[in-house]
């Protein structure tokens, strides 16, 4: 049914190779394909007009002594995004962005997965500390009801039929996980149709911390996406059924970029603050989207964003910044305080990656008069690293792009029956990364610091991290310590244009 990944880059290839030659010249800096941003034919909306929503938490459907009890469904639905038009989603209970599951640290939630979509899916909780039978490796399909698989060829793909019941531990950190469809070769379009939301987890160490909380701390899902005349998402995927074929078209394959800021599943929102510090816990969901995070006005007296966590939860102590960099995939847990802005402010949120419409992302209206109990000490947590003296192996994985075999790792392409490392449990590793071009790198199963970064660690790596934004020819070492669970894990580009188009490769804990 499925063209073989080897077919499907041939036929990438030479689906480039037919263009004229300022499109392939436009798409690749020296042979690699660059993101390319898919041009929206529907009129896009004025900024700042729509309001941020906050992202509906999900209910329990049963609680018992040991666990909390949830229900999901993939589906498709109808959502109002760009005013006057509809827009078709694919989301977990019909919204994009998902509803937050709401989790406790050290108390185990299962989350029931239906599949009403025409396609199989994968649930991946992304920062999870997940035993593997839960984790979403990219073949754990879960099937439509009745769907015949016709080609499988991995052996050690756990596929259901219907639904499956994922059970995530919980024994971590507080920290803002997000959830998403992982399915091997399509991840890249079915986020792209909506499958993404947060996961929370809290504890009692975050919790005796007097941060903002309540309607002061805010989620907010960062995505670019575009949209057709009829108000559909637009994609350029190779076969739009999404069933046979995957990828999208050579020039494609740097990944895809939109030309409409999402947050929160609403066009560059506004939000009335009062003018105290709020809480926002960023995650870039896009597919290939780098964002630079800044404020305009920029405060009066020091950074305007003081950063308490990232991927794993909370910083040592909080870090400021002018401005922040993400990558796909990546969270950041900033803290602004509007108290620096008179009543009346405006502030917008912007993106200086970007110029243009896609440089602004929300804003921010000081509109009222509060006090401010919140408070951000200048120690926030106890985080103890291992110790890199007691690394016992040090891996190397070069991230890189062939012109015959698209985006590989060590000059592969993803392969489920090839294993690239077999760590020990409960032993710890350097990882040396090296990279040709932008790529934000993510593990599964397990957070790891950050050593050295083209040098010393970069701004943006402190705490607790899952996912490493490299830039082009730059090297990483990273410390991770393997624990908790055995089994068959994926590591991979979060460029999900580059991940479906092979950049991934496999660990197993033994
Ligand atoms: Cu967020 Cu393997 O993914
Ligand atoms: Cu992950
Ligand atoms: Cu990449």
């Amino acid at each position: 049914m499925k063209p073989s990944r080897r077919e499907i880059l041939k036929m990438a290839v030479s689906s480039g190779s037919v263009l004229s030659l300022p499109a392939i010249e436009s798409g690749c800096v020296h042979g690699r394909p660059q993101p390319r941003l898919m041009t929206s034919r529907a009129p896009l909306p004025k900024p700042f007009e729509a309001t941020l929503s906050r992202i509906p938490v999900l209910k329990p459907v049963r609680l018992d002594s040991s666990t909390d009890y949830y229900e999901l469904t993939a589906q498709q639905a109808t959502a109002q995004i760009l005013p006057g038009l509809a827009t078709r989603i694919w989301g977990y209970n019909g919204g994009f962005p998902g509803p937050t599951i709401e989790a406790r640290s050290g108390h185990p939630v299962s989350v029931r997965l239906r599949n009403a979509l025409p396609v199989p899916i994968v649930n991946h909780l992304h920062g999870g500390h997940t035993p593997p039978e839960s984790d979403g490796y990219p073949t754990d399909f879960i099937l439509p009801a009745g769907f015949v698989l016709s080609d499988m060829h991995d052996h050690m793909a756990r596929i259901v039929q219907r639904q499956r019941d994922y059970v995530y531990p919980n024994q971590q950190r507080a920290a803002t996980l997000w959830y998403h469809d992982h399915r091997m070769d399509f991840t890249a379009p079915q986020v792209w149709r909506g499958l993404a939301g947060f996961y929370i987890i809290r504890d009692d160490e975050e919790e005796q911390l007097r941060l903002p909380r309540g309607e002061k701390e805010i989620p907010l899902l960062i995505c670019d996406r575009s949209f057709d005349s009829d108000g559909s998402l637009l994609y350029p995927s190779l076969d739009p059924s999404l069933l046979k074929q995957a990828g999208v078209p050579h020039e494609y394959m740097g990944g895809v970029l939109g030309d409409v800021m999402l947050v929160n599943g609403a066009p560059w929102p506004r939000l009335e603050v009062a003018n105290t510090k709020y809480r926002l816990r960023i995650l870039n969901a896009s597919n290939a989207r780098r964002y630079e995070l800044a404020l305009d006005p920029v405060p009066g007296g020091g950074a305007p964003f003081l950063q308490i966590g990232s991927d794993g939860g909370l910083l040592r102590s909080p870090v400021a910044h002018r401005s922040v960099k993400m990558a796909p995939a990546e969270r950041f847990d900033l803290v602004v305080d509007f108290s620096k802005y008179r009543i009346g402010s405006s502030v917008t949120l912007r993106n200086q990656a970007d110029d243009g419409p896609m440089g602004q992302i929300m804003q921010f209206h000081v509109t009222r008069q509060e006090p401010d109990e919140s408070t951000i000490p200048s120690e926030l947590s106890r985080i103890a690293f291992p110790d890199p003296a007691q690394a016992i192996a040090t891996r190397v994985f070069n991230f890189s792009y062939r012109s015959m075999a698209g985006w590989t790792i060590n000059g592969k392409p993803y392969d489920p029956a090839r294993m690239d490392a077999r760590p020990k449990l409960d032993t710890t590793e350097i990882w040396r990364l090296e990279t040709d071009f932008n790529h934000p790198l993510h593990l599964h199963l397990v957070h790891f610091q950050v050593l050295s970064h083209s040098g010393r660690p970069g701004p943006y790596d402190a705490g607790w991290k899952d996912t490493i934004d490299l830039g082009p020819g730059q090297t990483a070492n990273i410390l991770v310590r393997f624990t908790g669970f055995r089994g068959r894990y994926v590591f991979h580009c979060h460029n999900l244009e580059h991940e479906d188009m092979s950049m991934m490769g496999n660990f197993e804990v033994v």
